[in-house]
């Protein structure tokens, strides 16, 4: 104790003198420095870092930590690190014997070391600790582009290194197929009209060497623009092609949407670029009569003709005939039947939208009664109707329809459709 006391008092002393006699300096300032590497020494020993630290998540998703009291300390320093960052200054104190950590986020790893401390001296710094702060689920979806490609992407997790795809094979196992850094993966490696599953993995190189990684659940691609699974209506415009025509066709190409126009004859010159556009991101051209004749209250030639007329317009801007036709009025009988040569396409929803000509109207009786294989009745000759459209369009596919055109429809739910026959909707088939 006196040797101690004794010794602390000559360092003071020297320190005093270092001070005034500024030529000797270098050679007192060596004889100091000893001194002082002395008493630090001595203190390391007096008092050991903290041991036995827990680190736990509570409900909150706070980091909570804990450890066992060291002897002689009033207090703890606490050394935080995120994923791979270099040790830096203090980040909190604790006089209890536990910390909790309110600045985490979701996907990081966190590592934390503790030094004990006295008045008079300091525990070196303890042994690392981490947690990792898991993000809710890896979410994964996957798209079958237009390249015929599978183009799979997730959500970023912070701490990830790397990300690992794994793809399903015939054998049944997940096959590790890419390793990479970016969030998301591109399959040629894909026929069409058939479904293939992946899950991806993040992997978290810890600083201790050791290794996280988590899998996702499974990831179910259809590789075709339409997946049968799912749910599907067509929605159809009749009356036109007209002055909004390209808009809704705008639209739909935006939202990787197809449409059925059932045109008449007669309205095609005037809009023969939209109906082109219309034909080019895959939308179906049906056959809707000349002039908007009532096909039932005419003759069977005439019929015919009304037919031919309109499909040969058709055929001259995009180069094939109509394959479904609807009844202007809906007006349909056995001649009719008989001699129409195409699918009679009627609907299951009506929207009115030529009647009332209001948009929320159409909006609203579309969007509370759609269901899956509906027909969809509309008329893109109104600008109600496509203010509605351009909302509805959007909207149906938030809630999960693939829209689809009616020959889509029909063949995603199994029917063949006949000449002369009618239809409403097309359901799926029980
Ligand atoms: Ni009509």
């Amino acid at each position: 104790m006196n040797k101690r006391i004794w010794m602390l008092f000559s360092l003071l002393f020297v320190g005093v003198i270092s001070m005034n006699i500024k030529t000797c300096a270098a050679e007192i300032t060596e004889t100091t420095t000893e001194i002082t590497t002395e008493t630090t020494t001595e203190a390391i020993q007096d008092i050991l870092p903290p041991g036995n630290i827990s680190v736990e998540i509570d409900n909150k998703g706070y980091i909570q930590l804990q450890w066992d009291a060291v002897l002689g300390a009033d207090k703890y320093v606490i050394y935080r690190r995120v994923d791979h960052e270099e040790l830096t200054a203090e980040y909190a104190t604790s006089k209890k014997l536990k910390f909790k950590d309110k600045k985490v986020d979701k996907g990081h790893v966190y590592y934390y070391s503790i030094k004990a401390v006295n008045a008079t001296s300091e525990s070196a710094i303890s042994k690392e600790v981490y947690k990792f702060v898991e993000v809710d689920k890896p979410q994964v979806t996957g798209t079958f582009t237009k390249k015929k490609k599978i183009k799979l992407t997730w959500d970023v997790v912070p701490a990830a290194d790397e990300y690992v795809v794994y793809k399903q094979f015939s054998s049944g196992d997940y096959i590790e197929v890419d390793k990479t850094k970016k969030n998301s993966y591109k399959d040629s490696y894909v026929k069409s009209g058939e479904y293939y599953k992946y899950k991806v993995a993040y992997r978290i190189k810890l600083n201790n060497g050791k290794t996280i990684e988590k899998k996702s659940k499974v990831c179910s691609v259809y590789s075709n623009l339409i997946d049968p699974k799912k749910k599907m209506v067509a929605l159809t415009f009749d009356d036109g092609p007209g002055r909004y025509t390209q808009e809704i066709v705008d639209c739909l190409k935006e939202n990787d949407a197809r449409a059925t126009f059932y045109v008449l004859g007669c309205n095609i010159n005037g809009y023969k670029k939209a109906m082109k556009n219309a034909h080019k991101i895959g939308c179906e051209i049906g056959n809707h009569s000349y002039n908007h004749k009532i096909l039932s209250t005419i003759s069977a030639d005439d019929v015919k003709t009304q037919m031919k007329d309109t499909d040969a317009k058709i055929e001259k801007v995009i180069g094939e005939k109509a394959v479904t036709m609807r009844p202007p009025g809906g007006g349909v009988n056995k001649t009719v039947q008989e001699v129409v040569g195409k699918p009679v396409i009627l609907w299951s929803i009506d929207t009115l939208d030529w009647k009332h000509r209001n948009t929320q109207k159409t909006i609203s009786s579309v969007m509370n009664n759609v269901k899956d294989g509906d027909i969809i009745l509309m008329h893109d000759i109104h600008e109600p109707t496509k203010r509605a459209a351009l909302y509805l369009i959007p909207a149906l596919k938030k809630q999960g329809y693939q829209l689809v055109t009616v020959s889509e429809l029909a063949e995603y739910r199994g029917y063949k459709l006949k000449k002369g026959s009618i239809y409403h909707s097309l359901r799926k088939k029980k």
